[in-house]
């Protein structure tokens, strides 16, 4: 894993914009696994100006989303397709056809799963998966106890995510119990994740994805399992790391090879 710790969350969305763009500008193909959330929002805005000022080009880009409230459908205003077309989609030259989120209305759900993993299949696999994570430390809504090689399915939130989302409903009554998400197996196919956490909220969730053991409790911890992680903190998020110094220290040398021999070279990380 690598852990990148940034001044700011500024800067923590410049970087992470910055490894998308990579992607797109290397292999305009490319199949991004998007996420929703407070979290990701300026990257996405770092994105839309990336694609106005430096034309990058996301016409060939296919994007496939995470998760969605069951019951919400594309134009309800708390949906996440109406989320990704508020801070991504249309501002950017994707066209909408290539954009992907799990249908909340689905009168057959487990059909709508599995066609969903489908069409992850047949796009070729995610190049890059985008994550936030939850203060229990899900990913996706792989609420604690999920099983670490689950797949698309239904599945019920657990009461500290529904109080985490009740500002965006105006009350936790209002917040769907049920979501449609992509599962840990599934993420953990993706060629390369990209994990972001700002602020001191998700400082635990954080230090336990870590530096804590593989574990059910605690979703994104199976991320330990994956050859490609890049984990991207503000300073509140890192805030409990217990081998702070550490990473920074390996960012440095990672650095001074990249500067040496360009980034592609591979160097300390993971
Ligand atoms: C929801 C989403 C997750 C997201 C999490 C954190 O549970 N399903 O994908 O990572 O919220 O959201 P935020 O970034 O707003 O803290």
């Amino acid at each position: 894993m690598r852990v990148i710790i940034e001044a700011s969350p500024e800067s923590v969305a410049r970087r992470a914009a910055g490894i998308v763009a990579d992607l797109v500008r290397r292999k305009p193909r490319c199949v991004l696994g998007l996420a929703t959330g407070s979290t990701p929002q300026r990257t996405y805005a770092e994105l839309i100006r990336l694609h106005r000022d430096e034309a990058l080009d996301f016409s060939q880009v296919v994007t496939f989303n995470l998760d969605e409230y069951v019951g919400l459908g594309p134009d309800d205003p708390h949906s996440y397709r109406h989320f990704m077309r508020q801070h991504l989609f249309d501002h950017v030259n994707i066209p909408p056809g290539n954009t992907h989120v799990p249908n909340g209305l689905a009168d057959n759900v487990d059909l709508a799963c599995e066609q969903y993993e489908r069409e992850i299949h047949e796009a070729g696999g995610i190049d890059l998966q985008l994550l936030g994570i939850g203060t229990d430390g899900h990913i996706a809504f792989n609420e604690p106890g999920s099983s670490l090689g689950s797949r698309t399915r239904l599945k019920t939130l657990a009461p500290e995510t529904i109080r985490d989302n009740a500002a965006q409903f105006g009350h936790a009554d209002r917040v769907p119990r049920l979501a449609v998400t992509v599962g840990v197996g599934t993420i953990l196919e993706s060629r390369r994740c990209l994990l972001l956490a700002l602020g001191a909220a998700k400082a635990q969730a954080i230090r336990q994805t870590v530096e804590g053991p593989v574990t059910a409790q605690v979703t994104a911890s199976a991320l330990q399992l994956h050859r490609d992680v890049t984990i991207l903190l503000d300073e509140a998020a890192a805030g409990q790391l217990e081998r702070r110094a550490y990473y920074h220290e390996v960012e440095s040398s990672q650095h001074l090879l990249e500067t040496r021999r360009g980034p592609a070279s591979g160097g300390v990380r993971r």
